[in-house]
């Protein structure tokens, strides 16, 4: 098991990485490819979304313009995170959770959207799941992972440290969990970097 695949340690790495983690984001992500998240879920104006592991909010934001502050429902396992975007959207609304049980009835929102959090999982494909389980038929669950590096090097370090999974891998999870029509796309902050992460997007039957 990576180092953060583990939910007592990324709740204790982000109670304190929280404090410089809107700094840090955005070199590693940015606003085009949230973008790109939430146009592969499909959603307008006046859906009810699903956010997982919205940390500060980077993703909320985008969700919030496209469907209302008050149609997004966000889960966090860490506090320290979910308070910051509690302050930026008050009018949304956050619960404390656990991607791999979370806490809603069958086939509720219109769309499930989780952008960064399903590397800290350590049951990823039950995370999926969980998303897919949560969301109406015909809605889309969508997810954005740190892609598996190519490079030999980079990618056993990066493995040591948490979840990078390839993007085939991510296709058998969303196949696993019942999803059709599945799409993805790689994609990056830089040119350097133009295959950092995969967003996959799939369709609840
Ligand atoms: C990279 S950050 C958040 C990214 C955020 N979606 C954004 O767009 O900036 C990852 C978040 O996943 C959360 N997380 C980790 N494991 C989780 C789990 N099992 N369930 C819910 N959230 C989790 C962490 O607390 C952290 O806030």
């Amino acid at each position: 098991m990576a180092l953060l695949d583990d939910k007592k340690r990324a709740r204790h790495f982000y109670k304190y990485f929280s404090k410089v983690y809107d700094l840090i984001n955005p070199f590693f992500y940015s606003n085009e490819m949230r973008k790109i998240v939430v146009d592969m879920a499909n959603v307008k104006e006046g859906d009810l979304v699903l956010e997982v592991g919205c940390g500060t909010g980077f993703t909320t934001y985008e969700i919030v313009r496209r469907v209302g502050e008050d149609r997004v429902v966000a889960v966090d396992l860490t506090p320290e995170q979910m308070v910051k975007a509690v302050r930026r959207f008050p009018k949304a609304n956050f619960l404390r959770g656990d991607a791999e049980s979370l806490p809603f009835k069958d086939d509720v929102f219109d769309a499930s959207i989780s952008a960064g959090s399903i590397e800290y999982w350590p049951h990823p494909a039950l995370g999926i799941q969980e998303m897919a389980r949560v969301t109406k038929p015909g809605g889309r669950v969508v997810i954005l992972a740190p892609r598996k590096p190519d490079n030999p090097f980079f990618r056993k370090i990066a493995e040591s440290i948490m979840l990078f999974p390839s993007t085939q891998q991510c296709v058998a999870w969303f196949l696993k969990a019942g999803l059709e029509d599945i799409r993805y796309v790689e994609t990056g902050p830089y040119r350097f970097w133009s295959k950092l992460v995969v967003i996959v997007s799939g369709k609840k039957v």
